[in-house]
C-alpha cells in the first residue's frame, strides 16, 4: 500500500488505484458524473477536477502514486467542477419532482445537491432533435442527455453492439445510434446496458415513464406548465427549496416501489438484477453488481417479463372433461392426482409412473420432484431437460475431470489468452457470457477461434472461424490432439504430474492424421495446423460449447476429445483456462445437480451405490429403489411400449422440444394419466389429465444454479397470482396425499435438507447466500467454495485426470436424393428455447414475430426463393409450413431454423436418433425435402429487426474528439 495526501489527510492506497475510487472508498465527496466503477474513465464530463502538484487533473483517469498531495477543495478545484457541472446543467432541464427518474439514484439530481447549486449559470438549451419512441423498450430524450457518453461506452466496450456513438465534431452533438438511424430501425439489440447505466432521464425503460412518480402520468401540457412554474421560480428562490420538494416526492416514492432481488428466469450465464415494481407493475430490471453479470443484462433478462401478469396464465386448476378441461378447485385437483397415482401404482407398480421436472424451476423444486418420485412413489423414473442439451457435455467431463460443470467462472473465459467456441451460438444464446468474449477480444487481444456450420455473431468476430462438416468436430479436434502429440506440442509436464492413460490415448488418436480430418472436415490441413499451433502457443485456453456438439450421435464422445485436447495441452488447473459447456436453461445445471436424474441422487450421487442409499434412506424413513430408472427419452418409448402409464411433469414442454414431437405427442396421447403443472395451458398440457397452475420465478423463492456452478437466490417480488402456486408447495401437497409427511414452509428449509445430505453442498445455506451473495459449487461445510475447480487436483479417488480414448461415429443422418437438405436449428436471442414465455412480450413479437428457415442465397437463387416464401419441410418424421429467409449466415444446403416458434416447431422434422451413452437427441441430424410453395408473404423478420442494422464499430466514446472541438476548454 502507499499513502496519499487528500485535503490534509493521510489515506493508504493501492499503488496505480484510480484516485476516484480512493476517494469514494473513503468517503470523500467529488463530484463525478460520468464515471462508472464498471465502465472506467470516460472523461467526458470534468466534474471530478481535482488538483495535484498545482495542476487540474482528472480524478476518473488519474492513479494514485505514493506520497501524492491531492486538493479536492482548493479554489481552483472547487470552481473547475462547478464550471464543469453547469456545462452539464446547460444540457438537461432539472424537472425532478415530475421525472421518472427522480428515485434517489439519479447522479445529475444528486451532483446539484453536492456543489450545492443555486442557480443555473448557463442557461438549458433544448437540442433539435425529437425524442425517439422507436423502441419498444426504451426512449431517448435528446433534450435531457447530458453527452456524458456511459452509453456509448457500455454500448461499444460492455455489450459490444457497436451501436451507439457520439459525434463530437457536430454543432449538436446528441447520442447516434447506428450513426443517426432511429433506434427502431438501427442495429440495437435492446440489451439495456446504456438505459442502466445512465446517469439521467435522458435514457429510459417504457414500463417507468409515467409510472414511477406520483405526478409524472399527468398529460404533457400539465407537466410542461409545472415545469415551466419551476423555471420561473428559480431565478429568485433558487435550487434548494425546489430540491428539496423534489427529494420529499422521492421519499414518498419508496412506500409504493419495491426493489427486490431476482435471478434471471431465461438462459444459464445467471444474471441477477433488482426488480423494481409497483404492485403488481414492473417498473424497470436494474442490474446491481450481480456476480455474474455486473451491469449486464440481455433483452430478455432486462425487459421481456410481460409473461408473468400474462391474461393466459392459469389461476385454477384443471381436470380433463371429454375434449377440453373444467376448472377445479385445488383440492379436488389434487384428491384425483393422488388417487390416480395410487391407483397406477397398486396395479402396475412404482416403475409405470414416471416423472420429469423443470430446469425452469429451482433446485428445491428439482430436490423434491425427484424425492417424490424415489421416496413417495418408490421409482428412479425422474429426469429434466438437461438430457436434451447437456449430458453429453456432463458425460465428457465425468470421463475426464471428475466434475460435471463449467471448471471456471466466467471471470476465467474473460482472462483467457485464446477461447475457442465450439457449436454455439453463444452471442444469441448466453448472450451476456458472449459479452466478455467480445471485449477480451475487442480490447485486450484475446484471440478467438470458432467452429460452426453457422456464421453467426460470434464467427465473424472471430480471428479463425471453421466450418466443418456437420458432426465431425471430433475428427478435427482428435485431428488436432495427434498433430500436437506427434510434434512435441503437448504440455509435457502437465501431463505426467496430472493426467493418466497417455498411452491408450495416443492409440486411440491413430486414425486421425490431419489429411483424414481435412477429408471428413471439409477444413484445409494448413487450417488445422493453424488452429493447433494457436492452441500450442497460447498461454491460457478455454473451450466453450453447446448445443452444436452434444445434440449429435458422438454428443459425449465429442465433448471428450474437448476435454481431452485441454488436458493434452496443459489447459486446466489455472485460472483462465478450462472446459465451458455453457449451460442452456436458467437451471438446467441445477435441475442434475439436485438429482432429477433416473441414475443419481443429488449431488450425482449413484442411486446404486448402497452406502448413499442408506443415508438418503436414514432422513427419508424409506427404502429406495435400487436400479436406475428411466431417462425422459426411454419413457417417451416406455409409453409406447405400454409400460409407462402415468406421468407428472412440471414447467417443461416436452412436446415442443423434444426430439420428433409427433412421436412423443402420440405417446402422451396414450398414457392412462398425466399431470401437468405449468404457468400456462403449455402445449404438452394439451395431453394432460389434470393441469396444476403454479407460479413463475418472480412469484417464489429458492435459488438456481448458473452454468458457472453459481447458486444464487431469488427472492419473492410478487405473491403468487392468485389461484396458482409456486411448485415446491404442489409437489409437497401431491406427496402428503401419497402418505408423505412433508412440513417445508419455506424452500431454505429444503435447502438445509440437501445440504445435510450431499457433501457437494454440504455448506450451501441461505444466509450464506443472502442478497447478491452466490456460491459455486462444490461448497465445503465451513462455505468455502471453489470458483476454479480441479486447483489442486482431479475429482478422481487418485486425484488425477483421465485421457479418455474415444472414436468417431458418423452422423445418423445424411442428405440423400429425397431428403437433400441439412438441416440445422438452435436458439435465437430475442426468443427463449420454444418461445412460451418471450411471445408473451409484445416489444419482442414487434421485432421477432414467428420463425423461419434460414436459406443461403445461393439455394435461393437455385429454387426462386425469396424472403417471405412459404416453404414445405419435410422429414422422415413430419412437415412444418414456414417463411423463407435469404441470408448469408447459412451456406449451400444447410437450413437453420430457429427452435421457437408460435405454432411450427422444428421437432416435428427431427428424428429418434441418440447419443447413446446418454440418451441425447441428434436434433442437429437431420435432413429435409424443401418444397416451394406458392404463396409469398412478407419477409418473417420485420425491417426493425436488429439484423438489419449498421453497426458502427469504435473503441468507445473517443472523448479526444471532444478535446479537439474548437469550443473545448478545461473548465476553470
Ligand atoms: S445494443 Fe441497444 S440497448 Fe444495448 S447498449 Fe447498445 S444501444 Fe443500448
Ligand atoms: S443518453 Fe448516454 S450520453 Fe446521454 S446522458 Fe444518458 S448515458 Fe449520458
Ligand atoms: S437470458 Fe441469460 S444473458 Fe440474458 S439476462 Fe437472462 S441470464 Fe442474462
Ligand atoms: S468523472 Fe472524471 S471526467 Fe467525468
Amino acid at each position: 500500500m502507499i499513502s496519499v495526501t487528500v485535503d490534509e489527510d493521510i489515506h493508504e492506497a493501492a499503488p496505480h488505484e484510480r484516485l476516484i475510487d480512493l476517494f469514494n472508498r473513503s468517503g470523500v465527496r467529488v463530484p463525478h458524473v460520468c464515471y462508472h466503477p464498471r465502465l472506467g474513465p470516460i472523461q467526458t464530463c470534468d466534474t471530478c477536477l481535482v488538483e495535484v502538484g498545482g495542476k487540474l487533473v482528472r480524478a476518473c483517469a488519474t492513479q494514485t502514486s505514493d506520497g501524492m498531495v491531492v486538493s479536492t477543495r482548493s479554489s481552483a478545484a472547487k470552481s473547475a467542477q462547478r464550471a464543469a457541472f453547469d456545462r452539464i446543467l446547460g444540457n438537461h432541464l432539472l424537472y425532478c419532482t415530475v421525472c421518472d427518474n427522480n428515485n434517489g439514484n439519479c447522479t445529475v439530481h444528486n451532483t446539484t445537491k453536492l456543489l450545492a447549486v443555486e442557480h443555473q449559470r448557463i442557461p438549458f438549451q433544448p437540442k433539435p432533435y425529437a425524442v425517439d419512441h422507436t423502441n419498444p423498450f426504451y426512449r431517448y430524450d435528446p433534450s435531457q442527455c447530458i453527452l456524458c457518453g456511459r452509453c456509448v461506452e457500455a454500448c461499444q466496450n460492455v455489450q459490444v453492439n457497436e451501436t451507439l456513438s457520439i459525434r463530437w465534431e457536430d454543432p449538436h452533438p446528441r447520442v447516434l445510434w447506428d450513426g443517426g438511424a432511429k433506434i427502431g430501425e438501427s442495429s440495437c439489440v435492446s440489451c439495456g446496458h446504456c438505459v442502466t447505466v445512465c446517469p439521467c432521464n435522458a435514457l429510459m425503460e417504457t414500463t417507468m415513464l409515467g409510472h414511477a412518480g406520483f405526478l409524472t402520468a399527468l398529460p404533457k401540457s400539465a407537466l410542461e406548465g409545472m415545469i415551466d412554474l419551476v423555471k420561473g421560480v428559480e431565478p429568485e428562490i433558487g435550487y434548494r427549496p425546489i430540491l428539496r420538494v423534489s427529494e420529499a416526492e422521492a421519499a414518498m416514492r419508496e412506500t409504493r416501489i419495491r426493489r427486490t432481488k431476482t435471478v434471471c428466469t431465461y438462459c444459464g450465464v445467471g444474471c441477477s438484477f433488482d426488480v423494481w415494481t409497483k404492485d403488481r407493475h414492473i417498473l424497470k430490471v436494474e442490474p446491481a453488481d450481480g456476480p455474474a453479470n455486473g451491469i449486464s443484462t440481455c433483452v430478455k433478462g432486462k425487459f421481456a417479463w410481460d409473461y408473468v401478469n400474462s391474461p393466459d396464465r392459469l389461476t385454477a386448476p384443471l381436470i380433463r372433461d371429454g375434449d377440453g378441461f373444467r376448472a377445479a378447485t385445488w383440492d379436488e385437483a389434487l384428491d384425483l392426482v393422488a388417487r390416480r397415482l395410487t391407483e397406477i401404482k397398486a396395479a402396475s407398480g412404482p416403475d409405470s409412473i414416471g416423472l420429469i421436472a423443470s430446469s425452469k424451476c429451482t433446485n428445491e423444486e428439482s430436490y423434491l420432484m425427484q424425492k417424490l418420485a424415489r421416496a413417495a412413489i418408490g421409482t428412479n423414473n425422474v429426469d429434466n431437460c438437461s438430457r436434451y442439451c447437456q449430458a453429453p457435455a456432463t458425460m465428457g467431463l465425468f470421463r475426464t475431470v471428475g466434475y460435471g460443470g463449467d471448471s471456471g467462472s466466467i471471470a476465467d473465459i474473460e482472462q483467457a489468452a485464446l477461447v475457442v467456441i465450439i457449436g454455439s451460438n453463444t452471442a444469441e444464446s448466453h448472450p451476456v457470457l458472449a459479452t466478455r468474449v467480445k471485449q477480451a477480444h475487442k480490447l485486450r487481444g484475446q484471440q478467438l477461434i470458432v467452429a460452426d456450420r453457422r456464421e453467426h455473431e460470434m464467427a465473424r468476430r472471430a480471428d479463425v472461424f471453421l466450418r466443418p462438416n456437420p458432426g465431425t468436430d471430433l475428427v478435427w479436434l482428435s485431428a488436432i490432439s495427434r498433430h500436437l502429440l506427434d510434434n512435441g506440442l503437448a504440455h509435457t509436464e502437465f501431463l505426467q504430474r496430472w493426467v493418466n492413460g497417455l498411452e491408450a490415448y495416443r492409440k486411440s488418436l491413430e486414425p486421425f492424421t490431419l489429411e483424414v480430418a481435412s477429408r471428413v472436415c471439409g477444413l484445409s490441413v494448413e487450417t488445422l495446423k493453424q488452429v493447433a499451433h494457436m492452441i500450442a502457443a497460447a498461454d491460457r485456453v478455454c473451450i466453450l460449447w453447446a448445443m452444436g456438439v452434444t445434440q449429435h450421435v458422438n454428443g459425449s464422445d465429442t465433448s471428450t476429445a474437448i476435454s481431452n485436447l485441454l488436458l493434452l495441452t496443459g489447459n486446466y488447473m489455472r485460472p483462465g483456462t478450462g472446459a465451458y459447456p455453457l449451460r442452456g436453461h436458467n437451471n438446467v445445471q441445477g435441475a442434475s445437480d439436485h438429482g432429477s436424474m433416473p441414475n443419481v441422487l443429488p449431488g450425482y450421487q449413484s442411486v446404486d451405490d448402497p452406502e448413499v442409499r442408506a443415508r438418503f434412506e436414514a432422513a427419508w424413513q424409506v427404502a429406495l429403489p435400487t436400479t436406475p430408472g428411466l431417462d425422459n427419452h426411454e419413457m417417451v418409448d416406455a409409453i409406447h411400449q405400454g409400460k409407462l402409464k402415468a406421468m407428472y411433469l412440471f414447467g417443461e414442454e416436452i412436446e415442443d422440444v423434444d426430439a420428433n414431437t409427433n412421436y412423443v405427442g402420440g405417446a402422451l396421447e396414450k398414457l392412462d394419466f398425466f399431470v401437468v403443472q405449468d404457468i400456462f395451458l403449455s402445449e404438452t398440457s394439451r395431453y394432460a389429465d389434470v393441469v396444476l397452475p403454479a407460479s413463475p420465478s418472480l412469484e417464489k423463492e429458492g435459488t438456481f444454479t448458473s452454468t458457472e456452478r453459481r447458486i444464487q437466490r431469488l427472492y419473492r417480488v410478487f405473491e403468487p397470482l392468485e389461484g396458482s402456486r409456486p411448485d415446491w408447495q404442489i409437489i409437497q401437497e401431491v406427496a402428503n396425499r401419497l402418505g408423505a409427511r412433508w412440513h417445508y414452509e419455506h424452500p431454505s428449509e429444503i435447502m438445509r435438507e440437501i445440504a445435510a445430505l450431499t457433501p457437494l453442498f454440504a455448506g450451501v445455506s441461505y444466509e450464506r447466500l443472502e442478497g447478491y451473495r452466490s456460491l459455486q459449487w462444490p461448497v465445503a461445510a465451513d462455505g468455502t467454495d471453489e470458483p476454479l475447480l480441479y486447483t489442486e487436483r482431479f475429482h478422481f479417488p487418485d486425484g488425477k485426470a483421465r485421457l479418455f480414448p474415444v472414436s468417431w461415429t458418423e452422423p445418423s443422418l445424411r442428405p440423400d436424393t429425397e431428403f437433400d437438405l441439412r438441416l440445422n436449428n438452435g436458439r435465437l436471442l430475442e426468443h427463449f428455447h420454444e418461445g412460451n414465455l418471450t411471445y408473451r412480450s409484445e416489444g419482442i413479437r414487434s421485432r421477432t414475430p414467428d420463425t423461419f428457415v434460414e436459406i443461403s442465397p445461393e439455394l435461393a437463387g437455385e429454387r426462386g426463393i425469396q424472403d417471405g416464401t412459404w416453404v414445405q419441410l419435410t422429414s422422415r418424421y413430419g412437415q412444418v409450413r414456414v417463411r423463407a429467409l435469404i441470408t448469408d449466415r447459412v451456406r449451400g444446403k444447410d437450413l437453420y431454423m430457429p427452435m421457437n416458434s408460435t405454432e411450427r416447431p422444428v421437432n416435428r422434422l427431427t428424428g429418434n436418433q441418440t447419443d447413446p451413452a446418454t440418451d441425447t437427441p441428434a436434433y442437429k441430424d437431420a435432413v429435409v425435402a424443401m418444397r416451394v410453395l406458392p404463396e409469398i408473404g412478407e419477409s418473417p423478420l420485420p425491417r426493425v429487426n436488429h439484423r438489419f442494422g449498421h453497426p458502427t464499430p469504435q473503441r468507445g466514446v473517443e472523448v479526444e474528439r471532444k478535446w479537439q472541438r474548437p469550443d473545448y476548454r478545461l473548465p476553470e
